[in-house]
């Protein structure tokens, strides 16, 4: 049996008031805790709701600025740039061909940089500068004007989205006289399934150097 402390005065209880002391205390320490963890679990609980993403459906007006244009339509916020363009606002230069970023058929020029259409969001585009194969210059220093030159092309699928990442690496390489290596680095995100390869090198050497000149 525990010897009683002879210097701890003892309660009614049997319950030192040390003890009882120390008791109070714990539990006074513990309504504090639980309150301040109450209040932790309630403001991570709203932080937690606060983030959860939304789900968004339904069709919400956009409007893109597409070669120099303005032009709205509804999308969907799942529509990627490429059905927004073909589909809703009549722009059918890009193509779709793979339809998942590996061909390049679908390319478009966005703020300056070649993208794939197919793969970027149409709401994501909003307030960007969109240029497609359409707002080409089309006549002789053209890049078009080129292809057609120098036989860029068979069935035409991938077309386009050549003639629109060569325009784009062109527009990023002003006043450079890009080596055959350079084009081909530049068009490397598009693939061509008939082989017009060099055609389009050509083609692209062709119009670097037009644009040169100009
Ligand atoms: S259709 Fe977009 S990369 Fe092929
Ligand atoms: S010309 Fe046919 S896929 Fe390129």
């Amino acid at each position: 049996m525990a010897e009683q402390d002879s210097r701890t005065p003892t309660g009614p209880g049997g319950h030192s008031r040390r003890k009882f002391l120390r008791g109070s205390g714990l539990a006074a320490a513990s309504a504090v805790l639980t309150s301040q963890a109450a209040v932790a679990i309630e403001e991570a609980q709203a932080e937690a709701a606060a983030a959860e993403p939304k789900l968004l459906s339904g069709e919400a007006p956009l409007t893109l600025k597409v070669n120099g244009e303005e032009k709205s339509c509804t999308v969907e916020p799942r529509s990627t740039l490429l059905d927004t363009l073909r589909d809703r606002l009549d722009v059918t230069g890009p193509k779709r061909v793979c339809d998942r970023a590996s061909c390049g058929a679908c390319t478009v020029i966005l703020d300056g940089d070649p993208v794939y259409s197919c793969t970027t969001l149409a709401v994501s585009c909003k307030g960007k500068t969109i240029e497609t194969v359409e707002g080409f210059d089309i006549g002789e220093g053209g890049v078009p004007h080129a292809f057609h030159q120098h036989d860029g092309l068979m069935c035409g699928y991938c077309t386009p989205g050549f003639v629109t990442a060569c325009k784009a690496y062109l527009d990023k390489n002003p006043g450079k006289t890009p080596t055959l290596e350079d084009v081909k680095r530049g068009l490397d995100g598009n693939i061509c399934r008939c082989g017009t390869y060099m055609g389009v090198f050509e083609a692209a050497l062709a119009a670097a150097k037009t644009m040169k000149g100009a």
